[in-house]
């Protein structure tokens, strides 16, 4: 179900725009939106929390301080990314309990990249990020979507099948290379 966040903590802007949404897939609300400037801290706290079992398994770059400051500060500016955070509160303040992310934003097929926190996997907040992150390819015409996962990450595939994702091969690391494939209907029934 997707839902305005009326949560009292949220510094969110109020605004009504298509990057901004919530949902409650559970009691509690959450709420995807754009990495902001001030997002440093929440999430150097998001990376913090990780288990080994998701360091294991979400790697694409490194989940350090610096690298936070560089998410919400230069990344955020280059146009060849694209990056969100789900939040939610606790107690009075808000934190970022999930991460999406595209890589190669400029080119007509970027690559994904998601992240759920620990204590939060599970419960639909990996699907409502997709779903985002899905639109948001749409919306911006782009020809469809590629990922990479390892092969062990069962729970990461179910994510992406459910989306209609497809294996497509390996990569020189063996880990499963999926796309998923945005129909144009201009080029015909797969636009890939
Ligand atoms: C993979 C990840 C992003 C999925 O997000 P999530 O919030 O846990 O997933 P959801 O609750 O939305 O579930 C989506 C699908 O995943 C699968 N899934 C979820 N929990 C599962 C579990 N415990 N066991 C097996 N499959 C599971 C199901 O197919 C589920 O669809 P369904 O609910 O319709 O059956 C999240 O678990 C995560 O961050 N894991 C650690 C880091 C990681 O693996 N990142 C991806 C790297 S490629």
């Amino acid at each position: 179900m997707i839902e305005e966040n009326n949560n009292k903590c949220t510094s969110s802007n109020g605004s009504d725009s298509v990057v901004e949404r919530a949902a409650a897939t559970t009691e509690q609300k959450f709420t995807v939106r754009p990495i902001r400037a001030d997002d440093a801290d929440r999430i150097y706290d998001y990376f913090q929390s990780f288990s080994e079992r998701t360091k294991h398994f979400f790697m694409p770059h490194a989940i350090d301080r610096a690298f936070a400051e560089k998410l919400a500060n230069e990344d955020r500016l280059d146009p060849n990314t694209n990056r969100f955070v789900a939040v939610t509160c606790s107690g009075n303040r808000e934190i970022v309990v999930g991460y999406v992310f595209f890589w190669n934003w400029t080119k007509r097929v970027p690559w994904l990249g998601i992240g759920v926190r620990d204590g939060f996997q599970s419960r639909g907040l990996g699907s409502l990020m997709m779903r985002y992150a899905v639109d948001t390819a749409l919306a911006y015409k782009k020809g469809g979507i590629l990922l990479t996962t390892l092969q062990d990450n069962i729970r990461a595939q179910g994510l992406y099948r459910k989306f209609g994702y497809e294996i497509i091969g390996r990569d020189m690391r063996d880990e499963f290379l999926l796309i998923l494939n945005f129909p144009d209907k201009n080029i015909g029934a797969t636009s890939l």
